[in-house]
C-alpha cells in the first residue's frame, strides 16, 4: 500500500492544509423580513431564531450583524391583506413601508450591500408572482408591474435587485427600464433556476404569501429538470444579469455546479427557509448537532460552486467564528 489517503487526515493541522473549500462570512447574504409599524420583533414560528422586524428594530438587527461581519442583506416585506390587490399596486407606491424601509437602511448604513425582492406575491391578493386572469398567470403584462417595482426599489437606493418571479424576459425588461432611467449601476441577481419547491413553506408563513389557488408550477421549474436551467442561464446572460442564482440549494447542488461550470458569472445559491427549519427542528429534538449540520450544509453549497449563499444561518454562522 503506497497510497494511504488517511495520511492527509492525520492531524487537525494537516486537515486544514488540505481543505479545499471554506465558507467565510463575506460569502453570505442574510434575508430579513420587514413589517410596517414600529417596535415590532415578531418571531416566525416555523423558523426559530428568525423574526419579522419593523424598520426601527431592523436597523438594530443590521447594526448587530455588521459587528459580526455580515455586510449584505436581502429584505422581504410582509404586507397585511388589506394592502393587497390583483395588480400589486402597493409595490410601487413611494410611500409604502417597504420602500421607505429600504431608503432608511441605505441612509443609515450606506456601506451595506442591500438587495431587494422583485415579484408580485407579497402584494398580490392572489398570492402569485404574476397577474392572474382566469386562473392563468400572465407573463408580459406582469413585466410592466415588475419594471415599476424595480424602478421604485432602485430609486430607494438598493444595490442589487432580485427578480424572484420567474416570468420570461424579465431580466432584460428590467435592465432596459433601469438604464433608461439612469440606474445603470443597479445590479440584477436573477433567480435563474428557481424550482417549484416544497422547501418554501416556512417563508410563505413568514410573509403570509402562499398562493390562494393552485401552485407555481407554470412559472417555477420542475425539480426533475436540469437542462432547462441552462436555457434560463443563457437568457439571463444575454439579458444582462450580474449574478445567476439557484434556488433552493440543497436538492440542487448539481444545478449549482452545472451553472458554475458553464457560465463566467458568479453563482449564488439560496439556502431556503425549509432547509433552515429542518435543521432547527431536528436539533431542537436533540436529533442532530445544529452547528455541525449548518457548517456541512454551507460548505457543500460552496463546494458545489456557489460563491454567494443567501442563508438564514448567516448570523448563527458569524457567531461561531467569534
Ligand atoms: C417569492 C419568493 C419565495 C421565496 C423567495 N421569494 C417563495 C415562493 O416562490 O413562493 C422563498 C424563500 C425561502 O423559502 O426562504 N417571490
Amino acid at each position: 500500500m503506497y497510497r494511504r489517503p488517511r495520511r492527509n487526515r492525520k492531524s487537525e493541522a494537516i486537515r486544514n492544509l488540505v481543505q479545499e473549500t471554506s465558507v467565510g462570512v463575506e460569502d453570505l447574504i442574510f434575508p430579513l423580513f420587514l413589517v410596517s409599524g414600529e417596535k415590532k420583533k415578531i418571531p416566525v414560528d416555523s423558523m426559530p431564531g428568525i423574526f419579522r422586524f419593523s424598520i426601527d428594530q431592523m436597523l438594530f438587527e443590521i447594526e448587530e450583524c455588521l459587528k459580526l461581519g455580515i455586510q449584505s442583506f436581502d429584505v422581504f416585506p410582509a404586507y397585511p391583506e388589506e394592502l393587497k390587490d390583483p395588480f400589486a399596486k402597493e409595490s410601487y407606491n413611494p410611500e409604502t413601508f417597504y420602500l421607505k424601509g429600504l431608503r432608511e437602511i441605505k441612509k443609515r448604513f450606506p456601506e451595506v450591500c442591500l438587495m431587494s425582492d422583485v415579484a408580485m406575491d407579497p402584494y398580490s391578493s392572489d398570492g402569485h408572482d404574476g397577474i392572474v386572469q382566469n386562473g392563468k398567470i400572465l407573463n408580459d403584462e406582469t413585466l410592466e408591474v415588475l419594471a415599476k417595482m424595480s424602478l421604485a426599489q432602485a430609486d430607494a437606493g438598493v444595490d442589487i435587485l432580485g427578480p424572484s418571479d420567474m416570468m420570461d424576459g424579465r431580466v432584460g425588461f428590467i435592465r432596459e427600464e433601469l438604464d433608461q432611467h439612469g440606474f445603470t449601476d443597479v445590479s440584477i441577481m436573477s433567480y435563474t433556476a428557481k424550482y417549484a419547491s416544497a422547501f418554501y413553506g416556512p417563508f410563505r408563513d413568514a410573509l403570509d404569501s402562499a398562493p390562494k389557488f393552485g401552485d407555481k408550477k407554470t412559472y417555477q421549474m420542475n425539480p426533475a429538470n436540469s437542462k432547462e436551467a441552462l436555457i434560463e442561464a443563457d437568457l439571463d446572460m444575454e439579458e444582462g444579469a450580474d449574478f445567476l442564482m439557484v434556488k433552493p440549494a440543497l436538492s440542487y447542488l448539481d444545478v449549482i455546479k452545472l451553472l458554475n461550470d458553464n457560465y463566467p458569472l458568479p453563482v449564488a445559491a439560496y439556502n431556503v427557509s425549509g432547509e433552515y427549519s429542518m435543521v432547527k427542528a431536528s436539533s431542537a429534538r436533540g436529533w442532530i448537532d445544529e452547528d455541525r449540520a449548518m457548517m456541512e450544509i454551507l460548505t457543500s453549497i460552496k463546494r458545489a460552486g456557489a460563491k454567494i449563499i443567501l442563508t438564514y444561518f448567516a448570523k448563527d454562522f458569524a457567531k461561531t467564528l467569534r
